[in-house]
């Protein structure tokens, strides 16, 4: 689909007031998306799995109003920057949303993990909102068909925030045009669309918290710091052959190349972060010591136990469901000693 295909031209039918609810998972990227121009389009395809337990539950109430206006509470706190953002987003999808501007917005969101943990919670959170935009389309007389709906929920996801336009589909999700993966598209995602190896059909995804602090650098900031970046048009192709390879493992089950592509992926997007002006370290020293214990531990025992990392310190450890009971102990008796408190995640991509 092109973009001039999600602009609307339905007449709607006007409704006071009402309230929808979405709720969305968030997800963790295979091969990695960093690196945009506008309008929200990525630099390189990626691949992710959307996550099974770490959610955003979002009930959004509209009011008839002169003037768009959005307040956003995350649990009981009503959050400024939060409301700002999402305001903003609005404005921008009006093309496609026409009736946006004529509400008050209550955005009550709540997430089933700690904010700010490694978890993108503005994956789940903008898909969440993008559905709940859906259901109100929906219910001021807009037809769509289940596919029709996901499409258009995962497009204006993206326009929010670039890696939630693939948490709107289970299982493993592709983002971006790549030549051998027919139907994607850099305006929404698709599901990976080939058979997929049974070994990746169940992931597990334990998440260690190394540090909960705030991110110290956004997302936003990030992806410009790759325009003019000296390593940007080699690491745009590589994660193009990377997601090219990662497809073929993906469907014959060989776990060693899965997990060499997806750490040198990790490793890839925090080499890119170390390497711009201004450069952001966002590792600390204990994500390097769970990566070095989790190396020796392969090297001894061949467990199929991998790592990846998002724009922050905390560590995402994947490995395949007949081999939980191995990887969960090790994780348990030599990781946790790592996380702030003890903490971790225990989550899981289904299909
Ligand atoms: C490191 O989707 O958070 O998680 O589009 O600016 O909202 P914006 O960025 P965002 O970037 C996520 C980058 C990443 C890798 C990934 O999820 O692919």
């Amino acid at each position: 689909m092109t973009e001039r295909e999600f602009i609307s031209n339905h007449s709607y039918v006007d409704i006071e007031r009402g309230e929808v609810k979405a709720k969305c998972s968030s997800n963790i990227a295979l091969v990695k998306y960093w690196g945009k121009y506008t309008p929200q389009l990525p630099a390189n395809p990626s691949i992710s799995y959307t996550l099974t337990n770490s959610l955003t539950h979002t009930v959004l109430e509209f009011k008839k109003s002169d003037k768009l206006s959005v307040d956003v509470y995350l649990g009981d706190s009503k959050q400024d920057k939060f409301s700002q953002r999402i305001e903003k987003y609005f404005l921008s999808i009006k093309p496609y949303v026409p009736f946006i501007d004529r509400y008050h917005y209550t955005i009550h969101t709540q997430n089933s993990f700690p904010h700010s943990s490694g978890i993108a919670s503005s994956a789940s959170g903008f898909g969440a909102v993008a559905l709940c935009l859906l259901e109100m389309s929906e219910l001021f007389g807009e037809k769509l068909t289940n596919e029709q709906r996901r499409i258009k929920a995962s497009f204006l996801a993206r326009l929010g925030s670039g890696s939630a336009c693939r948490s709107l589909y289970k299982g493993l999700v592709v983002w971006g045009e790549h030549s051998e993966i027919p139907q994607s598209s850099d305006l929404y995602a698709i599901p990976f669309p080939f058979e997929v190896s049974t070994v990746f059909k169940e992931m597990q995804d334990t998440v260690l918290l190394i540090d909960e602090g705030r991110k110290e650098v956004s997302s936003t900031v990030g992806h410009r710091l790759m325009e003019g970046h000296f390593y940007a048009e080699a690491r745009f192709a590589e994660a193009r052959k990377n997601l090219s390879v990662l497809s073929k493992i993906l469907q014959t089950g060989d776990l060693e190349s899965f997990g060499r592509i997806v750490e040198h992926e990790a490793l890839a997007l925090h080499a890119m972060m170390m390497t711009s002006t201004p450069a952001f370290i966002l590792m600390k020293p204990t994500t390097l010591a769970v990566i070095d214990k989790l190396w020796k531990f392969r090297e001894e025992t061949h467990a199929h136990l991998y790592f990846t990392l998002d724009a922050g310190a905390n560590i995402h450890l994947l490995y395949p469901e007949r081999e939980k009971d191995t990887a969960f102990n090790f994780i348990k008796d030599e990781l946790l000693k790592y996380t702030k408190n003890g903490n971790f995640i225990l989550d899981k991509a289904l299909f």
